[in-house]
């Protein structure tokens, strides 16, 4: 792969650690140059660009919430003034706000899907014309298993990760012809500071549900978003793809 993605340009949000951190390691390794975004102080942002720089990566950090469609178009007015396009743009912040529905506060409910659903709509709209001039593009969704089976204390959580699986479906046949391709990726639990949080009591009865009796690692979903960004994936589009130890099989 390293010879097609020599001059390739990715966006990744949330991108200063777990799954996003991965997945920018992963695409910088193989020659794409990568872009992360992150609402990290501008201190912690040059802490992460300096760790991916002195693995050989070329990568930039933009500070920007996703849910800020003016900073999401500053940034990526900035990336293609730079490096001339984004090739590969994956949707990757999500937050976690949990509690049963009835005691659910109006605003984790809000916030969950704004930067779920908000934050992958703006930076959706702001990278795709650049990938329409192109005629070329891999958009990939991070989405979840819940978003799938649904999850006690989770009801924002999972609304948002369904909705993000629509949207991917939508844009996915809006966009086929113009050689761009809109995938999602629905995680089980991976190893992250997200599911950490967790208390041990659930960490264990999901870790129970799992065939593989072991957490995900970021990096194998970094290794998943690697294959869809690849020009060899040209012909999946509108696909959900599960990685979750057999969690769910569908
Ligand atoms: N960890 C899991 O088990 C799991 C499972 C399924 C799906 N996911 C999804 O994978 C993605 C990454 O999760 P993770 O486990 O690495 O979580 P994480 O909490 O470790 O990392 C998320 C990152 O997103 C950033 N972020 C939060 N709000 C943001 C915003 N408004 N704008 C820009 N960046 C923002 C955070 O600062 C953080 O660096 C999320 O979309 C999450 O929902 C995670």
């Amino acid at each position: 792969m390293v010879g097609e993605s020599q001059s390739q340009v990715a966006l990744v949000t949330g991108a200063a650690r777990g799954i996003g951190l991965a997945i920018a390691r992963v695409l910088g390794r193989s020659g794409i140059r990568v872009a992360i975004n992150d609402i990290i102080s501008p201190e912690e942002m040059e802490r992460v660009v300096e760790v991916l720089r002195g693995e050989k990566i070329e990568a930039v950090g933009y500070i920007a919430s996703v849910v800020d469609r003016e900073k999401i178009r500053e940034a990526v007015e900035d990336i293609v003034e730079k490096w001339g396009q984004i090739d590969i743009l994956v949707n990757n912040a999500g937050v976690t706000r949990d509690g049963l529905f009835v005691r659910m506060k109006d605003d984790d409910w809000k916030m969950v899907l704004d930067v779920c659903i908000q934050g992958t709509y703006n930076c959706t709209k702001e990278v795709l014309r650049h990938m329409m001039k192109k005629r070329y593009g891999r958009i990939i969704n991070i989405s979840s298993v819940v978003g799938v089976m649904g999850n006690m204390g989770q009801v924002n959580y999972a609304t948002a990760k369904a909705a993000v699986l629509g949207f991917t479906k939508s844009l996915a046949r809006e966009v086929a012809h113009l050689g761009i391709t809109v995938n999602a990726i629905a995680p089980g639990f991976i190893d992250t500071e997200m599911t950490r949080k967790l208390p041990e009591q659930v960490r264990e009865l999901w870790l129970n549900q799992v065939p593989m009796k072991r957490w995900g690692e970021p990096e194998e979903v970094a290794q998943l978003v690697s294959f869809l960004a690849s020009k060899g994936a040209g012909y999946i589009t509108g696909q959900t793809i599960h990685i979750n130890g057999g969690l769910l099989m569908i």
